[in-house]
């Protein structure tokens, strides 16, 4: 099979796929450390959950367990990790905290709009105000419960009938502080609601800061989403939905970089490595969700057009079934690992790797009972020494993969770069 070279200067997209526990992690660490040693490269790993940035903390290769940053130690890269907490959304993204008040369907509810026709119109007038109020140097902490419900409060004559919207506008009176709430459990429900909102909003790192390190530093940045499940459960989104609001935010904010880099003549140079993705590239375009429909176009979008700016893009998923097709056709690189031999898979498998290839790929044991991690890998690649052709690779062990690749014993490379280490290092001597 002909396969184009990705040229100087292009981004590689890279896919790894294969049944959960075939070793895709692992191998996925493996490259990133791989291509961790080449300086240039700023990578940006989107970890929905926590894998990478919590080190693998379920992990064990043969009793050792697995050291994804003491592997980036030994490679002489600075590592960040960034959770919810440091990150979250601009104090000024009246899109995000709209769509929140939008999905979040306790408090729009308990201040009179009760169906969701009447909640999309008065968000679309809320917008207007929160804009206006966002002009004024404002930021969206300093949106109060009574502020929230003045606007709302002038928002019902425009949504309901005169004797509807009268009836509703005294409702909400009762709940202003100044009238001494008649009902206090419903506003102090309401303003617990609204702080957790307001919480993801109040980032210590803007997104901006984040790509700079990626770009200039050429950092590697682990973001991770894992906390994200609690939040948007708190305030009533599903996880996936509030995920995909972070990463396109993210996402947005490098593709403005790399598009800026571009037009001065520059690349960026960065590697964005996504798990879970079939959550985020479905392979059907998610309906009644606008924030995942819009991440996927956006995805699709950058795979096509972000390649000229140096960002490339590493994919790791269960299935090619649930993936995104016509980013699945767009990849350079495909490593399938055990698990993809039947149905829908297999001939997905099939579409791009040489014929003849898939009855070897058949044969790859279970990883489960054979202890061997075995994927093919297609497309061209440095790290195996093939163009455009067709390899199997056993995935090395964490001491085999140190050995190889940097000339240390595991005991060596424990006394040095595992975390024990750094904190021993850390420590004040003793005297
Ligand atoms: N190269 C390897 N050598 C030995 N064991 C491995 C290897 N890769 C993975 N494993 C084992 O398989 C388990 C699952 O690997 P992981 O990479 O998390 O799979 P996946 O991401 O595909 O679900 C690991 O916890 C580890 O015990
Ligand atoms: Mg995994």
């Amino acid at each position: 099979m002909s396969q184009e070279l990705p040229g100087f200067g292009e981004a590689r997209m890279i896919g790894i796929f294969g049944k959960t526990g075939c070793g895709k992690s692992v191998l996925a660490a493996y490259i990133v450390a791989g291509f961790a040693r080449n300086p240039p490269l700023g990578i940006l790993i989107l970890d929905p959950q926590g894998e990478f940035a919590n080190n693998f903390p379920r992990t064990y290769i043969n009793g050792i367990p697995f050291d994804f940053h003491g592997l980036l130690r030994l490679t002489g890269r600075r590592f960040k990790v960034y959770s919810i907490g440091d990150i979250g959304f601009k104090n000024t993204d009246v899109d995000a905290f709209c769509e929140l008040l939008k999905k979040s369907p306790y408090i729009l509810r308990n201040l009179e709009l009760r169906r969701s026709q009447d909640i999309d119109v008065a968000v679309s007038y809320l917008e207007w105000y929160i804009r206006g109020f966002i002009r004024e140097n404002h930021t969206i902490n300093d949106i109060t419960l009574d502020q929230l419900i003045r606007w709302i409060m002038n928002i019902l004559p425009r949504i309901f009938a005169r004797e509807t919207a009268q009836r509703k506008v005294q409702q909400l009176r009762s709940l202003l502080s100044s009238s001494f709430a008649t009902n206090q459990t419903l506003r102090q429900g309401l303003e617990d609601r609204l702080n957790q909102i307001k919480a993801l909003f109040q980032s210590r790192v803007s997104t901006e800061e984040i790509i700079d390190d990626l770009i200039a530093n050429r950092d590697i940045v682990i973001i991770n989403l894992e906390q994200v499940s609690i939040l948007a459960r708190r305030i009533g989104i599903t996880p996936v939905e509030l995920k995909a609001m972070i990463l396109d935010r993210i996402i947005s904010a490098l593709e403005r970089k790399g598009r800026e880099l571009f037009q001065r003549g520059d690349v960026a140079n960065v590697l964005v490595v996504l798990d879970e993705a079939h959550r985020y590239v479905p392979q059907r375009m998610p309906k009644d969700n606008e924030e995942l429909a819009r991440l996927l176009l956006r995805i699709r979008d950058n795979v096509k057009t972000t390649r000229k700016y140096g960002i490339g893009w590493m994919f790791i998923t269960q299935t090619t079934v649930d993936f995104d097709k016509e980013i699945y056709r767009q990849l350079h690189e495909y490593f399938f690992g055990y698990g993809l031999r039947v149905g829908a898979d297999a001939k997905h498998v099939k579409e791009v790797v040489p014929k003849g290839a898939f009855k070897i790929y058949e044969k790859i044991p279970d990883p489960k009972k054979s202890k061997k991690y075995v994927f093919m890998h297609v497309g061209s690649s440095s790290l195996v020494n093939t163009v455009g052709g067709v390899t199997f690779i056993e995935v090395l062990s964490f001491d085999e993969f140190i050995r190889v690749n940097y000339g240390i014993t595991y005991e060596e490379f424990k006394q040095r770069y595992s975390s024990e280490a750094i904190e021993r290092l850390a420590e004040p001597p003793e005297d």
